[in-house]
């Protein structure tokens, strides 16, 4: 471990994840079962939600609550698109219309001031990301939603260990989701939560990932369904790292919180600001480069010198994907009328997207390497 290169991804897996496998696999339960069930409970706990549900992976978790939401083809959904594109992918699979907006400059979420102007008649719900583990600002949200009607899903993918006055996040909105993808705060290699505090809500999304049967399960479908059920294998390495959620978020808050003081004494670079009141789940420590002559790519590859593996993420913004640049293939398109994703420009994002980076924020970082880390910016950027 002295010398290694610093990573950005270390999922923190071993004895006890590798043990509760094997059981499953001896067990010969395979489907999702015993582990699952427990993974969830333990989860809606932490989450402090009435029902998580789980599923195969954060996309599909995404799926199921655009699936169980009241929208119809044609309906507007506002969003961001400073994002991991599954967000605005999961809006298109079922017709929907992403409505993108900019965000806030010091938190890079959904600006909620930016949320009104952006409703017309076809509007009928909200979906904030939490970006890199910051929540975004719920409470200013929800007012909004409340007053115009719209629906709400929180994508907490990247947000487990995130709060805002003490309350986690997956239980602000309708409906919530979260990924437990290998790079995240909790994970299950591939792996999914919905939550809601809504019952039947949460009885469509059990049936809607299990082919649209009802809870009793067998051979009865009462509504068009999926299979996206999570394999038990996964659904035990998930209850494992529930047992150590709270260390793991606390190690990351550590780094993170050693980087910004760093960060803090460098001219030219920030990092997501957090409100008063939230609580950060740290997924991603990001360096904000907008002030900076270095670029994100000149950067990371100085950063490498001094054994830190960096990456800039979202560079290329949802819209400014080539998958929206023509949705004429995308079969919607014969029923719903998109905009005209070339012509939408969002500064604050475009900004943000092309002038940040991450930086390992990992558990498994010891004192010597974050601080390798901590010195690396300083060479860097002095
Ligand atoms: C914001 C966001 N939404 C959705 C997803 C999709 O999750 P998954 O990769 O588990 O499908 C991700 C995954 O990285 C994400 O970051």
């Amino acid at each position: 471990m002295d010398d290694r290169m610093i990573p950005f991804v270390d999922p923190e897996v071993g004895q006890k994840e590798a043990e509760a496998v094997w059981e499953v696999v001896t067990s010969k339960n395979l489907v999702e079962g015993k582990y699952t069930r427990s993974f969830e409970a333990k989860f809606a706990k932490y989450a402090q939600v009435k029902h998580a549900i789980a599923c195969n992976n954060g996309t599909t978790a995404l799926h199921l609550a655009m699936e169980a939401s009241p929208l119809k083809p044609g309906d507007e959904v506002i969003t961001t698109p400073f994002t991991f594109i599954a967000t605005s992918n999961s809006i298109l699979f079922t017709g929907a219309v992403p409505k993108f907006i900019d965000v806030d400059t010091n938190t890079w979420n959904l600006d909620p001031e930016k949320i009104e102007e952006a409703i017309t008649e076809r509007t009928k719900a909200i979906m904030p990301v939490h970006i890199f583990g910051l929540a975004a600002d719920m409470k200013a949200i929800n007012d909004i939603a409340e007053d115009r009607d719209l629906f709400v899903i929180e994508d907490a993918a990247q947000a487990h260990g995130a709060r805002i006055d003490g309350q986690h996040v997956g239980g602000f909105g309708d409906v919530a989701t979260f990924s437990l993808y290998v790079t995240k705060n909790l994970v299950a290699g591939e792996g999914g939560v919905v939550t809601t505090n809504n019952d039947e809500l949460a009885e469509t999304l059990v049936s809607l990932k299990n082919h649209g049967r009802t809870l009793k399960g067998g051979y009865k479908h009462v509504r068009v369904g999926y299979n996206f059920r999570l394999a038990d294998v996964s659904g035990a390495i998930a209850d494992v790292q529930m047992d150590k959620i709270e260390d793991l978020v606390k190690a990351r808050a550590a780094n993170a919180e050693y980087y910004r003081k760093i960060v803090d004494e460098i001219e030219g670079i920030d990092y997501q600001h957090v409100p008063s009141g939230f609580t950060h789940g740290n997924y991603i420590f990001g360096i904000d480069t907008r002030q900076s002559s270095l670029t994100p790519a000149e950067a990371v590859a100085k950063l490498k010198e001094f054994r830190v593996l960096a990456r800039p993420i979202y560079a290329t913004l949802s819209y400014q994907q080539e998958s929206f640049k023509d949705l004429s293939n995308w079969r919607w398109s014969q029923f719903v009328n998109y905009p005209d994703y070339n012509q939408i420009q969002l500064p604050i994002a475009e900004a943000i997207g092309i002038n940040h980076f991450e930086v390992p924020v990992v558990p498994s970082l010891t004192v010597e390497e974050r601080e390798v880390v901590g010195q690396a910016l300083i060479d860097v950027f002095s």
